[in-house]
């Protein structure tokens, strides 16, 4: 039995919070992961931070429509689906995520906190009218207004979306299990949820490749298995 299985089990509160490692066995590539993060390829203060949009217009928007390219080339893959179905049965109350690919909603999931955004919508930065991701994926990328057309995701530099931190923080003090899917829990306000609910008396537990800082507060690290194969085996055996 998963060790795992039984902490599910067992709880009656289970709030998941995953990284981007939940997307790259869908075959989107995470930021960190050694020689295969976006990070080795791009530089992310130069790109995803909000003065790109002012002093590094093309590259920005060369970066975004790239990332949207190889957003519509995937989609969830099996583990998003067990999390659906599993807040479906009420055995998890939610994730919270930092990711924009917005997997976990297209697989069904409904109490999902996109902390960073998505890339669902998109509008200009200035007048903030809305644009559709096609045309923007098809080269719109000024507006009328002559502002830059932009995802809506959280850039370095920018605040988070104050009322889905707000039921972020609600929902991670109201769990009594937090498990990590997938982070390298290095990006901050984001990684401080995990403690939110440790602090409450929470089990933590850290689904992930590589070793985090965090790993020192779990009750369970599980590096030795991919979070598909460990959704997998656990939805088996509940
Ligand atoms: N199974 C288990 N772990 C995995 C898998 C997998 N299949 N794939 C990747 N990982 C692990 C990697 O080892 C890595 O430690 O997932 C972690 C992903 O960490 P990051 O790449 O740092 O991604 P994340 O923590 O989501 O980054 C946070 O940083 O750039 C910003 O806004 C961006 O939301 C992002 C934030």
């Amino acid at each position: 039995m998963e060790p795992l299985t039984k902490l599910i089990q067992t709880a009656n509160y289970p709030i998941v919070f995953t990284g981007a490692g939940m997307s790259t066995e869908s075959g989107l590539p995470d930021f960190r992961s050694k020689d295969r993060g976006l990070w080795e390829k791009f530089n992310p203060t130069e790109l995803a931070n909000v003065q790109a949009l002012y002093h590094n217009k093309e590259e920005f928007t060369e970066f975004y429509q790239y990332r949207l390219s190889t957003l519509n080339k995937y989609e969830p893959h099996k583990g998003h689906l067990i999390l659906a179905d599993w807040e479906k049965r009420g055995i998890i109350k939610g994730i919270i995520t930092q990711n924009v690919d917005a997997f976990h909603h297209d697989a069904g999931n409904e109490n999902v906190m996109e902390l960073h955004g998505s890339f669902r919508t998109f509008h200009c930065h200035e007048c903030k009218k809305e644009f559709d991701r096609d045309d923007y994926f098809a080269g719109q990328s000024t507006c009328e207004c002559g502002g830059t057309i932009r995802p809506g995701i959280v850039l370095f530099g920018e605040q988070l979306p104050q009322d889905t931190f707000q039921r972020a923080e609600e929902e991670a003090a109201k769990a009594d299990l937090f498990i990590v899917f997938g982070s390298s829990l290095t990006v901050s306000p984001a990684n401080m949820f995990p403690l939110v609910a440790k602090e409450r008396g929470a089990k933590l537990v850290i689904v992930n490749r590589e070793p985090t800082d965090y790993d020192r507060y779990a009750d369970l690290v599980i590096q030795d298995k991919s979070i598909k194969e460990v959704l997998v085996e656990v939805a088996k055996q509940l």
